[in-house]
């Protein structure tokens, strides 16, 4: 598996397997069957109500657990210096975990204005060894600006809302900048750009996929991607996206379907659990 190393040093997979949506009753085989494939990277979260599950699948596997890199995600709810402690010891809990390799502020939340407090939190755990590598989630280049000036520490990855139909050139251009990696989340834009004709006739020419055709996309682009998938084909399929390779005209082809348009909520507005 192709990994990237972050600027502290560790080491991520390039390809994981998100479980956002994912019900509790589904979660444990989806996760076994995407170890069983070989992914060796989960993206959960507090809030996806499933972290009791990865844990078991992953215990259940018998990898190592230095073989599967693990991300969960701290809700906006338990932003602030204490609270994020205290629900990182609960989400840890639920995975039957003492290390977790890396940790995500879910959103901003700027209106609330704890997101500094938080990642002070965050360098305290990792301090402590209880945690890998510290990062955000759905954070602006404003965001980004103030946590690297306030806290002098650089988050190693940004996980955003990227797929063909939303680019993000501009937070990709900042991260570069800074050594950020960037972490696509819905990849597939929750499948709807792979009904995209461009995609489809690309994926004739390559004699692949769309979904594998995508997730080459991200690869080739230098994103970490994490597709979801609850279907045992689709986790295989979506897996097998490194034997083949897009030609510069078919990348530029795909990144030209931009269109700005999101699956998911905007950072400026999404600031469900906090009270702003
Ligand atoms: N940080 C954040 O705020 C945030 C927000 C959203 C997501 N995420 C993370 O990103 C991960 C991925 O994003 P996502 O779950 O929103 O969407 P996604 O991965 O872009 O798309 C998932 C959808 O595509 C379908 N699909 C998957 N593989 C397919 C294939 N090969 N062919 C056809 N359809 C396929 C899935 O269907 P089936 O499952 O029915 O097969 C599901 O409906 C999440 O699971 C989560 O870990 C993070």
């Amino acid at each position: 598996m192709p990994s990237i190393v972050l600027i502290d040093g560790k080491v991520i997979p390039k390809l994981g397997f998100g479980v956002f949506q994912v019900p509790e009753s589904a979660t444990e085989a989806a996760v076994m069957s995407a170890l069983e494939v070989g992914y060796r990277s989960i993206d959960t979260a507090a809030a996806y109500s499933n972290e009791t599950e990865v844990g078991t699948a992953v215990r259940k596997s018998g990898l190592p657990r230095d073989e599967v890199y693990l991300t969960t995600k701290l809700w906006n709810a338990d932003q602030g210096y204490d609270s994020t402690l205290r629900a990182f010891d609960a989400s840890m809990e639920r995975l039957g975990l003492d290390y977790l390799d890396l940790y995500l502020i879910h959103w901003p939340v700027a209106a609330a204005d704890r997101y500094l407090d938080t990642f002070r939190a965050f360098q305290a755990l990792k301090s402590q060894g209880r945690v890998g590598s510290i990062g955000v989630s759905n954070f602006k280049v404003e965001h980004l600006e103030r946590v690297i000036g306030e806290t002098g520490e650089t988050p190693v990855l940004n996980q955003i809302e990227l797929h063909p139909n939303l680019v993000q050139a501009q937070l990709r251009a900042f991260h570069a900048e800074h050594g950020i990696a960037t972490e696509a989340w819905s990849p597939l834009g929750q499948g709807t750009v792979l009904k995209d004709p461009v995609i489809a006739r690309i994926a004739q020419e390559a004699e692949r996929t769309p979904a594998q055709v995508v997730i080459r996309w991200h690869i080739q682009l230098g994103n970490i991607v994490i597709p979801k998938s609850v279907t045992p084909s689709r986790i295989q399929e979506n897996f097998d996206v490194f034997s083949f390779e897009l030609t510069p005209d078919q990348m530029r082809e795909i990144t030209a379907l931009d269109s700005g348009t999101r699956t998911g909520p905007h950072p400026d507005t999404f600031t469900v659990g906090l009270d702003v």
